[in-house]
């Protein structure tokens, strides 16, 4: 992105004031000049995510994300800086001239999502012709009872048996053999080098983005041979764990409520008994970048995973991740039935809407595994479930409701609510002192860097680091101190400083002339969690007295002083470590 200027970043930046962009992600109110609300890059009850509109950054208190408006949407959208920058332009109406760079990886992409278009009207006409398709229409019309119109609604595909008709087909189009290897349309042989079309004798699932792009397929074995099914890995267009299956159906139906199924002949049952808030992940966990997704689209979620034992094991990883993004979350149990699309066929629509009405909260999701678990008619088993009991209880935040869940766990489990809330009382008090010190102890870690991935040489030499990273905390807050030191004479070389990641800010503030500064100068060439601590280095100096520039040169000496003494031993970094680890 060499070609946009900092002067068209600073554009960006002024036209997408913080507060606005942050809104949507998180309700915000007034504290003082800032704005402060919920995290929303880890879980929390208090605010500590705080907003500062004065120099258009945000910073959490609670687990250190923080920077400037490209940074926070680096993080909430999970984009590379080129293309934060490229939404953050777009949400403001600022065209961006492209590099040569972005412009031939663009041009890829725009190229594997045509053949990728291409590639799905060839599988859908060959299901739809009399011979070719006939064994993939046998499959999908009369094996899996799927109506013609459901068929075409979504452009399902017939991949025949042979080794070259897509390959040919996309040749002709004038694809290039390396093109469609990157976009995993064809294989190469490891024998004679040929290219060879990936789907074969399968009945192929195209998947399309919210904006109608086609991003991949899935082919479904006719038979029971193995794998079940052969989805495209990731390519410069598609990512797995981010992406859900029919969500270009599903957005427009699902602003109560998103139907959240393991497969895709699931969700396509369901789209066809009315159901069109159904999406699916693609043979994958749920992710937190698919939370994330939903939560752009949805309140709540239906979790409607197989009955078996492995569905009921990823509902639970489900509600841990939709509740990380604030999604309310509910969990189909489904008798007589092992998935959904079974389910329908089974007992039909009516059915299904009704067993949506009784989905069960996580609570009783959690209560029925553990009495199912135990034998509450023997004492130790009811102890057993007793202790399971109220250390669930005990992570429910809402105190009515917490409540409301005592009473009905106290009188499964024989005893009186009273004595139950005071166990989970006593187990919460004890949860929040393991994570105080627990807090404490990463805050001694932190101080001798152990662990450190964004300043490694930290633990080369803690103090030098620690009186470094003051310094350049004071130097973030007054930049101005740079032409100072140097009028004083005591303008510091950037090899001077202690580690790389001090280098680098520091070198990078000199190409800025010591006036202004501002981290998304840096931006391009730090990571998400560089930036973080950036932004930490100079808030936490905000916070104290005394930011003098005589401060500024005195931690330099105390740096250079330490930098003096002897610097650790490999041996005694990798003691130490090993220590952190512990
Ligand atoms: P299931 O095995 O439950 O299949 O896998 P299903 O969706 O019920 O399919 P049918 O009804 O047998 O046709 C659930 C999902 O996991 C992924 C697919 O996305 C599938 O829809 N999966 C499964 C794979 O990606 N590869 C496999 O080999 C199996
Ligand atoms: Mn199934």
């Amino acid at each position: 992105m060499a070609s946009v200027s900092e002067d068209t970043v600073r554009e960006i930046k002024f036209r997408n004031s913080i507060e606005d962009v942050v809104a949507p992600y998180v309700a915000l109110r007034k504290a003082g000049s800032n704005l402060v609300g919920l995290c929303p890059f880890h879980s929390e009850k208090t605010p500590s995510f705080t907003v500062f509109p004065k120099d258009g950054s945000f910073y959490c208190f609670g687990c250190g994300a923080g920077g400037d408006v490209i940074a926070f949407v680096r993080r909430a959208e999970n984009l590379d800086y080129p293309s934060a920058l490229a939404y953050l332009a777009k949400r403001a109406g600022i065209p961006l001239v492209q590099d040569d760079r972005d412009r031939e990886s663009s041009l890829r992409r725009q190229r594997i999502l045509s053949m990728n278009r291409e590639a799905a009207r060839f599988f859908h006409q060959s299901l739809l012709d009399p011979q070719k398709g006939a064994p993939g229409m046998a499959y999908l019309r009369d094996r899996r009872g799927l109506p013609l119109s459901l068929i075409r609604h979504f452009g399902l595909g017939f991949a025949p048996d042979d080794f070259g008709l897509l390959t040919d087909h996309l040749s002709r189009l004038g694809y290039r053999d390396y093109e469609m290897a990157d976009a995993f349309l064809s294989g190469v042989s490891k024998k004679n080098g040929r290219h060879y079309d990936y789907f074969r004798n399968r009945v192929i699932f195209p998947i399309i983005s919210p904006s109608g792009e086609v991003l991949a397929f899935g082919g479904r074995v006719m038979d029971d041979a193995l794998p079940k099914y052969l989805n495209t890995s990731d390519t410069p267009v598609f990512k797995k764990s981010r992406t859900l299956f029919a969500l270009n159906y599903a957005k427009k139906h699902c602003a109560e409520q998103i139907i959240l199924c393991e497969g895709y002949m699931d969700v396509i049952a369901l789209h066809g008994a009315g159901f069109q808030n159904a999406v699916a992940t693609l043979g994958t966990a749920i992710t937190s970048e698919h939370a994330r997704l939903m939560k752009r689209y949805t309140k709540s979620v239906v979790i409607s995973y197989d009955s078996d034992e492995a569905g009921q094991r990823a509902a639970d990883k489900a509600f841990r991740q939709l509740g990380e993004v604030g999604l309310e979350a509910r969990v189909l149990r489904m008798n007589g039935a092992k998935d959904p699309d079974e389910y329908i066929r089974a007992f039909g629509s009516d059915r299904f809407a009704s067993l949506l009405n009784t989905a069960s909260s996580e609570f009783d999701f959690r209560f029925g595994n553990i009495l199912g678990k135990y034998d509450i008619g023997a004492t130790e088993g009811r102890l057993k479930a007793l202790d399971e009991t109220v250390a669930l209880l005990s992570t429910v935040d809402s105190e009515t409701r917490r409540e409301v869940y005592i009473g009905i766990a106290a009188e499964k489990l024989s005893l009186s609510p009273e004595s139950m809330r005071r166990d989970v009382e006593r187990r919460i008090r004890r949860g929040e002192r393991a994570r105080a010190r627990e807090n404490t102890e990463k805050l001694i870690a932190a101080s001798q860097g152990i662990g450190d991935r964004v300043n490694t040489d930290f633990i080369k030499n803690p103090p030098a680091a620690a009186a470094e990273e003051k310094l350049l905390g004071i130097l973030l807050l007054h930049p101005e101190y740079i032409g100072e030191s140097e009028k004083a004479g005591k303008k510091p070389a950037p090899e001077e400083f202690f580690s790389e990641f001090g280098r680098k800010i520091y070198t990078r503030m000199l190409d800025f002339g010591g006036g202004y500064f501002d981290i998304s100068a840096l931006g391009e060439t730090l990571s998400v969690e560089e930036v973080d601590r950036i932004t930490s280095l100079k808030r936490s100096r905000e916070m104290l007295a005394d930011n003098r520039i005589e401060l500024f040169w005195e931690l330099f000496d105390r740096m250079r002083e330490a930098m003096r003494k002897d610097s650790l031993t490999t041996e005694e970094i990798i003691r130490r470590k090993r220590e952190g680890r512990k």
